[in-house]
């Protein structure tokens, strides 16, 4: 068999499907367009509806290689020779097009004359009484029969997931040879060792899973297969690994110099490596596909990875942030296929920077909360560290288990793994439960029925604004009804609508539904299920019944609104490009009628010269008044016109392309301006952070900057009206007045010291003597620190051997201020150790030198009566702090 690279073998499947009929298509995004999904589990995820006969297809013979990432079994990664959370699939599919008697004797010519496997070591499982798929494999492809071995449900049928395409499959597995096997005197096809390795899944999708578990049959036969490009490389390079192919050899070798360890070394380096190399490919795709990291959802998936390359990487000496060093072999490795690494190659450099130096500061505080414990342990004389405290590292501060294990032998300690696994058990209970009920909230209920009785809505609204059109269903209560009465809430489907449903982060539409015997004031419009449009709102006349026909009438002047928000977002997306660099991406965005929000990625505060170079660019484009171009077509096509695909944009065959000619191109399926000049001034209101490397910009367009504008205007007359000037002398004015106050204020406190200082003998009949050392008190009201300070450097001064206790009440504050003299410090006074016992009297707190000291109390207490006690335990507490 001739040696062939991970990228050749990619390239010759798409090539053999090619000569086969099938369309060869670019891989999907990871974020796939299915709310049951988090990411693109396999090849077929993103044709699930061309599989339920919900859309159709332009093409019914389709092949890709498919990038994927599946996290069910993260902790395993690494560990074994093939477990990953991303990796590349490769795929044939075909939509009631051809079937078994294809796909079978197809898998085997690609398996055996394309890439050249040995015919005696290929054997396939199929499912029991598939006896079509038995008579291809037998009679066609002319497997001997005790190569072809039957399984039951559990092995050899696929679902997608607890509801959707599924059907029996067959897995073609390759005989490693003896050397790979487990040992056991079972070992034999089928057996979860190396020996049998499946490489590759023909599912032939014939049923859709319902939620009660039963199996209605599709429309067409289908057919779906995968087989991990990882593992196939593995077999024809020969290697015992996945990552010693050379789709991952460069990285783990980097990975390693960088350590300055040898892979093949100790197994806890080579695991080290290998998951670094497989969460640093995860890592860099889902960022190229707008993911985030965050606490949820994807963007936890994504900090899950990376943290857990990083902890893996301080197993191995990497104690500094490193993964950014291994960002250039991966892209020489992968960028050629996937353009999407080097379209956002800043983004993926700063997010994971970012990230990654976060995560080391929390991996240090967990560091020193192991050393802690440690400590405690020694003390106690303990031998094992409990597995409550290995677990609270693992969940809270992100350690391995083995990280912990390791710091622990340094210290001649062990780790209770049980209690650990117990707790990590415990907290998988607690996931599993949860996620169920996640579940159920997506998918189900009444809007998913009418989704597959009805389908897709047809949406008239980018032309018209007024449609007559039928009620199909009504919905109350998350039932179908009948009717509907006036006062009633009610939701409904239409035959087809302007009504745009919320979605691109624009806001649904708003208006009404009417006929002569009844009025709907619609308040929302969404998606129920698919691109199933849903209208909600209240019957404010009469009675709607089901099937009725009626006049749907979006509310206009709003509609108005959000189209100049709209077109005026994307304005601000290219301005925003063209000001701070191309890693700014989209990272979420509202179009409401009465502004626009946009989030994005950008590592700190824009400058106000950004901000107004901005909105000149976004202004210049609204003056140009612009006819803007929109246009249907092929993503394909789509990219060729450079335009910005969001990472959130649902990508079906057919993209709609929003050009505004010599300025921006963009997908989306919002509602747009015709001409920019429609949009009106464009004004920024707020700039602000939102999250490590995310900013959030709100403006205004339309009557909202008009309004924004009267206001400012209202404001500046009054501030004119006020001052007596013209607006432009208003900051000299107001900063002409600070001054004046500032100066006042320092008038103010002159003649209070003055005043205070001309009372000083008073204050110096306070004086109580405690052994060697007087003590000298005075209280104040509304004297600040400073002042206080001059007083008792006065009286201190005066009195040898003093130590000075002020106290001022500013409100319900009570400033504090102790002062000792060289003397009674040598006497043993000491000003920080007296105010903070004297300020704990009070509730308050404080401490400093044994000269100068200051505290504060909280307090509402009238101190007048208090001052006698004060002053005793002053005194108490100073003779006691003597030793007297
Ligand atoms: N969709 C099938 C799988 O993932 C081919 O195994």
């Amino acid at each position: 068999m001739q040696y062939r690279t991970g990228s050749e073998l990619r390239e010759l499947f798409l090539r053999f499907f090619e000569s086969k009929g099938s369309r060869r298509m670019a891989s999907f995004s990871l974020i796939p367009d299915d709310p049951t999904l988090l990411f693109t589990i396999a090849g077929m995820v993103p044709f699930k509806l061309y599989y339920l006969g919900l859309r159709t297809p332009e093409t019914t013979r389709v092949a890709t290689s498919q990038k994927c990432v599946r996290t069910n079994d993260i902790d395993n990664v690494g560990r074994t020779a093939r477990h990953h959370t991303f990796f590349e699939m490769l795929g044939n599919f075909s939509w009631g097009d051809y079937f078994k008697a294809e796909a079978i004797p197809w898998a085997w010519e690609f398996l055996t004359d394309w890439v050249g496997l040995d015919r005696s070591r290929l054997y396939t499982t199929i499912y029991r009484d598939d006896e079509e798929a038995f008579r291809h494999w037998h009679d066609v492809v002319g497997l001997p029969e005790e190569r072809i071995i039957r399984f039951g449900q559990d092995e050899n049928f696929w679902f997608m997931g607890p509801t959707g395409p599924c059907g029996p499959c067959s897995e073609i597995l390759y005989d490693q040879g003896p050397e790979f096997s487990c040992g056991s005197p079972a070992c034999a096809p089928g057996c979860s060792c190396d020996r049998y390795l499946e490489i590759w899944n023909l599912v032939f999708t014939q049923y859709d899973r319902q939620e009660d578990g039963s199996l209605l049959p599709l429309p067409k036969t289908n057919i779906d297969t995968g087989m991990g490009l990882e593992r196939l490389a593995s077999v024809v390079q020969k290697v015992r690994t996945d990552f010693e192919t050379d789709l991952f050899l460069p990285l783990i070798d980097c990975a390693c110099s960088l350590a300055g360890i040898s892979y093949g070394e100790t197994p806890r380096g080579d695991m080290a490596v290998r998951v670094i190399s497989d969460h640093l490919r995860a890592v860099a795709f889902m960022i190229a596909d707008g993911i985030l990291p965050s606490n949820e959802g994807r963007g936890y998936v994504l900090r899950r990875l990376l943290r857990r390359a990083v902890r893996y990487g301080r197993l191995i000496g990497l104690d500094e942030p490193f993964l950014l060093k291994l960002l250039p072999t991966l892209d020489g490795l992968m960028a050629p296929p996937y353009r999407e690494l080097v379209d956002n190659r800043s983004t993926i450099e700063q997010v994971i920077d970012l990230e990654e130096r976060k995560f080391g500061r929390t991996l240090d505080q967990g560091m020193n909360l192991l050393e802690a414990e440690i400590d405690v342990l020694r003390k106690e004389g303990g031998q094992i560290l409990s597995g409550a405290v290995a677990f609270e590292l693992y969940d809270t501060f992100g350690f391995p288990f083995e990280l912990t294990e390791e710091v622990c032998l340094e210290a001649s300690l062990s780790v209770d793994r049980s209690g650990f696994d117990g707790a990590m058990q415990a907290q998988r209970e607690r996931a599993r439960a949860s996620s169920k009920v996640a579940q159920a909230v997506v998918s189900g209920g009444v809007y998913d029925d009418l989704y597959q009785r009805l389908g897709d809505t047809a949406f008239t609204g980018y032309v018209s604004v007024v449609e007559e059109t039928k009620a199909l269903a009504l919905v109350r209560d998350g039932r179908e009804v009948d009717e509907a009465h006036a006062g009633q809430e009610v939701f409904l489907v239409l035959e087809k609508t302007p009504f745009y449903a919320e979605g691109g982060g624009q806001v649904g539409d708003q208006g009404r539904l009417e006929a002569p015997g009844f009025r709907i004031d619609v308040t929302d419009t969404v998606y129920g299920a698919g691109k199933l449009i849903v209208h909600r709102g209240v019957v404010a006349e009469g009675t709607v019944t089901k099937g009725a026909s009626l006049k749907a009438v979006i509310d206009e002047e709003r509609r108005w609104a959000i189209r100049r928000h709209h077109t005026a977002t994307h304005l601000l997306h290219e301005a925003l490009c063209r000001v701070l660099g191309d890693h700014v991406r989209q990272a979420g965005s509202i179009v409401r009628p009465e502004g626009l929000r946009f989030d994005f990625t950008h590592f700190e505060a824009l400058t106000e010269e950004q901000i107004v170079e901005v909105e000149d660019i976004v202004n210049g484009q609204i003056l140009r008044n612009v006819p803007l171009r929109i246009t249907f077509t092929d993503m394909e096509k789509a990219r060729a016109m450079g335009a910005k695909a969001l990472f959130d944009e649902k990508y079906g065959d057919i993209v709609r392309v929003i050009q505004v000619p010599g300025y921006s191109t963009e997908l989306c399926g919002g509602v747009h301006v015709d001409s920019t000049g429609d949009i009106g001034l464009f004004k920024i209101t707020r700039e602000e952070g939102i999250g490590s490397g995310l900013r959030r910009i709100t403006a205004v367009t339309g009557m909202a900057s008009l309004k924004r504008v009267q206001a400012l205007f209202k404001g500046a007359s009054a501030l004119e009206e006020l001052f007596q000037v013209e607006l432009s002398e208003i900051v000299p004015k107001v900063a002409e007045l600070q001054d004046e106050i500032k100066n006042l204020r320092k008038d103010l406190q002159g003649a209070t010291l003055k005043a205070s200082l001309a009372d000083l003998d008073k204050y110096l009949a306070s004086r109580i003597n405690v052994g060697p050392v007087t003590l000298l008190t005075a209280f104040f009201t509304d004297l600040d620190v400073d002042l206080l300070r001059q007083v008792g450097d006065a009286m201190k001064s005066r009195v040898p051997s003093s130590l000075v206790l002020l106290a001022s009440r500013n409100g319900d504050d009570l400033r504090l201020v102790a002062m000792a003299d060289e003397k009674a410090v040598q006497q043993g006074a000491h000003a920080g150790k007296f105010i903070k016992e004297v300020a704990g009297r009070f509730g308050g707190s404080g401490g400093g030198r044994p000269n100068m000291a200051q505290a504060g109390v909280k307090t509402t207490v009238e101190l007048g009566a208090n001052v006698e006690g004060l002053m005793k335990d002053s005194a108490a507490i100073l003779r006691s702090q003597l030793g007297l």
